[in-house]
């Protein structure tokens, strides 16, 4: 049914209004199944207005009703025009929401007055993966009061983004769309939150002190509903007056709900079901570990974090520190992006223990970090305060190039810092040699000159000798990438040379691991991102991986990595509440018939261990308060959830460990040959573990579980 809505014919006629607050008048809802009077020229507008999302675009939103104008009809090749009749305007303004391609003059809302152009908008899309939203965009037209005209959306573009989308065009006396909204406040505490709405429209935001920018940040405000309270450091600005600042929707109320506070708030029931072993940052989005190093007696843990929202973004550097590995403190952002779209992506740090830098002011070492600034290059920053404040090198960035996430390295056989970093050659001839890893050295950290580059390596690389079964007059240096593939070889200071294929210990959810530098006794700690872990109605995302000690063992493929929990775990489980569920010698699994220990209680916090005794059975599966582990005999393969790794047996036995928490499983295969990282929310209704083999019997040694979470 034609529905269209039109300006009616006296509206049409009427001479033009004072400019008053009155009614809004509407041109065109594109309700109808018929565009009605508007004329359509070309295919791209298809035969009326579109049912929202077309066949092939991504999901439209923010466009009012049922219906909207979509040119992406058969696709962002079709082109054409649609123009309204003539009105008369007799409003201060002619609102309309606007999405899709930022091509001027092509894809574009024109407003012809005596058939010439007087006014013109695009969509605000020009890259891939950009949002297919229609915001409002108001035009001022009151010199144009009383003047007849005609709107016509065009599309002239055939390539990305060749298409606009247009919905609800008003003629009002309010201004619809953005401006510039100010709030000033003088900073009397530790923070100011922000209402945050997961999925409402990302805000840019700015701080000002005497008219400096000293914040600037993309932030999903809410103007209603916050999801949760995204938390901005305001400590160094104490005492001064500050403003906010931020083109938002002229009826939006959200900076007046930004809120001072001290201290960051604890009490909600989102941070009590924070994972009990595993690192969350309290707020907002993490993804790549960065910077560890133990230091003085602390574990430092720095990460990827975006600050003011649940999804990647505003790339800032954020800091825990630990004693343990376990328990962790949240200290303040160490590293800000410098200005906006210069963000602090991954990178590493080490403790300059001879000050070669230069860089140590007081009785402590000095720490010294590199970093990707994605506006400069690499860059080097240093701390003189256990990591608390960092100061920038004055001559950054220390090395330009195509490439991201410096790993530094002291290599001391020739005495030099190595700085270990992703390269990209996008014009190389060969797609190995597009990614590769560079190696860069240095004798201060400051000025790199380059060594050599190997191809066929990912992001994130990681750098590190390690003794095989623990002979230091035997060792290998490992070189591990993001995606947790690494080969073995020698690095004499400038060149890695290859002794082994790629290998692989990590599995599932788990990306861009990093080692500590100065860990003691020669440990090699790990800690890697679980990438995809999501908490889901909850004001943080992602977890780190628990941390494991790497080893080099001899096995019968070959010398390979090994991952273990590191033994503070351990340690930290026996000071908590704790109970045995389960702790037998032996338990014997025939075919078909399954053994259900009833738990009590949500298993979500636990360490379970037992070794597999195949038999003859072709699969056992061991169900954990829901969720089945399954090992399959014949494909010697082991798989939970989304996660399958390859497992070999020992003497016809399968060793098993497996950390369970709030948001993951974790399971080392025969002590650390595989672990797998593995989202997954635990049950809080089935509060059972089953054991059931199928095509034979199974024997299961020492089964054992225990809760670290018990509560009574
Ligand atoms: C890996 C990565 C890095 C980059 C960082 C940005 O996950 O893409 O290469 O430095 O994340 O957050």
């Amino acid at each position: 049914m034609y529905k269209l809505v039109l300006v009616s014919l006296s509206l049409l006629l009427a001479p033009a209004a004072a400019f008053g607050a009155e009614a809004d008048v509407i041109v065109a809802d594109f309700e109808g199944d018929s565009y009605g009077e508007w004329v359509a020229t070309g295919e791209a507008f298809g035969p009326g207005p579109a049912k929202g999302t077309l066949s092939g675009q991504m999901h439209v939103e923010g466009y009012e009703g049922q219906r909207l104008v979509n040119s992406f009809f058969k696709g962002d090749a079709t082109t054409g025009t649609l123009t309204s009749p003539e009105f008369t305007l007799q409003r201060k303004f002619v609102c309309f929401l606007i999405g899709g391609g930022q091509h001027e003059g092509k894809t574009c809302i024109n407003l012809l007055v005596a058939g010439k152009v007087a006014r013109t908008a695009t969509g605000t899309n020009d890259k891939p993966g950009g949002s297919e939203r229609l915001d409002w965009h108001s035009w001022d037209v009151s010199d144009l009061a009383g003047k007849k005209v005609r709107l016509q959306i065009v599309d002239a573009a055939t390539g990305g983004w060749g298409h606009v989308n247009v919905d609800h065009i008003l003629q009002s006396d309010t201004r619809r769309g953005s401006q510039l909204a100010r709030r000033e406040l003088v900073v009397a505490t530790n923070y100011l939150q922000l209402p945050v709405k997961t999925g409402a429209a990302k805000r840019r935001v700015k701080f000002l002190i005497d008219g400096r920018t000293v914040r600037e940040f993309e932030i999903e405000l809410a103007e209603k509903d916050a999801d949760f309270q995204a938390l901005a450091d305001v400590r160094p600005f104490k005492g001064k007056a500050l403003t906010i600042e931020a083109l938002l929707p002229s009826d939006s109320n959200a900076l007046n709900a930004v809120t001072p506070s001290d201290e960051q708030p604890l009490s909600s029931d989102a941070d009590q079901n924070r994972p009990g072993l595993h690192f969350t940052s309290r707020r907002g989005w993490l993804n790549d570990p960065n910077g560890l190093v133990q230091h003085a007696g602390e574990w430092h843990l720095f990460y990827q974090h975006n600050p003011y929202g649940w999804s990647w973004g505003n790339m800032h550097w954020g800091h825990a520190v630990s004693k343990d590995l376990l328990h962790w403190t949240e200290l303040p952002t160490a590293l800000y992006p410098q200005q906006w779209g210069d963000w602090a992506f991954s990178g590493s740090a080490v403790v300059d223990a001879r000050n070669t830098s230069g860089f140590k002011t007081g009785s402590d070492d000095v720490l010294v970090a590199a970093y990707t600034s994605t506006g400069r290059g690499e860059c080097i920053v240093f701390s003189n305060d256990r990591g608390r404040t960092w100061t920038e090198f004055d001559k950054n960035p220390v090395v330009k190039h195509n490439g991201r996430d410096p790993k530094l390295v002291w290599h001391a056989a020739s005495s030099r810092w190595v700085m270990a970093v992703y390269d990209e050659q996008p014009d190389a001839p060969t797609a190995e040699a597009k990614q590769g890893i560079s190696f860069f050295t240095s004798p201060d950290l400051k000025e790199w000159t380059f060594a050599s580059r190997i191809d066929g390596f990912y992001e994130c690389p990681d750098l590190f000798p390690l003794a095989i079964d623990g002979d230091k007059a035997n060792q290998k240096w490992v070189l591990y990438a993001a995606d947790g593939k690494y080969v073995l070889g020698d690095f004499d200071g400038k060149t890695f040379t290859k002794e082994s294929g790629k290998h692989q210990v990590w599995f599932g959810n788990f990306y861009a691991a990093q080692t500590f530098d100065n860990a003691p006794n020669g440990r090699r700690v790990q800690i890697g991102w679980g990438q995809g872990i999501e908490f889901k109605n909850r004001p943080f995302n992602q977890q780190m991986t628990i941390p494991v000690e790497l080893t080099l063992r001899p096995t019968s493929r070959g010398v390979r990595l090994f991952a273990w929990p590191v033994k503070e775990v351990e340690a930290a489980s026996q000071g908590r509440a704790h109970a045995t569920i389960l702790s037998i010698d032996r338990l014997k699994l025939v075919p078909g018939r399954e053994v259900t220990v009833t738990v009590g209680g949500t298993l979500d916090q636990f360490d379970l261990t037992l070794e597999l005794e195949v038999g003859t059975a072709e699969k056992i599966t061991l169900t954990v308060c829901g969720t089945p582990i399954v090992y399959d005999a014949k494909q010697k393969k082991l798989a939970c959830r989304h996660v399958t790794a390859p497992v070999s047996t020992c003497q016809g036995r399968v060793s098993l460990r497996v950390i369970g928490d709030r948001g993951s499983l974790e399971i080392f295969v025969n002590k650390g040959e595989a672990a797998l990282s593995i989202g997954h929310t635990p049950s809080d209704t089935d509060r059972t573990w089953k054991a059931l083999a199928t095509g034979g019997e199974a024997t299961l040694h020492r089964p054992s579980i225990a809760n670290l979470n018990a509560t009574e």
